[in-house]
């Protein structure tokens, strides 16, 4: 093929890694919930929810100014939303990101039915 082509070529792999740059940065901070939250300590999880959380759902999640959570039966993707970005007069940014695996664990453990 003639040189004419290579502008081409060259513009199409650019656009291509813009593509690809643009889709990573969007997917990346709100990967999968579930592996977002792989891993949380349970334990450590029940002691921010009594800092951060019982004040509203109760110091053994049955409820207050918040529903009951304790067998509420939630799944990790529900509460993770939730704990991000609030709901109602629950607002959001409680925890921070460090301690959301172990928040994401103690309430989906406590919700169990
Ligand atoms: C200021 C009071 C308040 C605090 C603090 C609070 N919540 Fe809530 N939470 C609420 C209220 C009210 C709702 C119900 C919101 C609605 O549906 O309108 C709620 C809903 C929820 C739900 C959804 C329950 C369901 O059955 O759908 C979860 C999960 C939850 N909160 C977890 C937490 C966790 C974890 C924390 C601590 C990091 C927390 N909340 C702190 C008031 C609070």
């Amino acid at each position: 093929m003639g040189r004419g082509w290579r502008p081409l070529i060259v513009g199409g792999a650019v656009a291509a890694g813009t593509f690809a740059l643009a889709q990573a940065q969007i997917f990346a901070p709100s990967a999968p919930a579930g592996g977002a939250v792989a891993g949380g300590d349970v334990y450590r999880g029940e002691t921010i929810y009594q800092r951060e959380c019982a004040g509203c759902h109760g110091a053994g999640g049955d409820g207050g100014v918040g529903p009951a959570l304790a067998g509420a039966g939630l799944d990790a993707a529900t509460v993770l939303a939730i704990v991000r970005s609030g709901r109602g007069v629950m607002p959001a940014g409680l925890v921070s990101e460090a301690q959301e695996p172990d928040i994401v664990a103690y309430v989906v453990s406590l919700s169990a039915p």
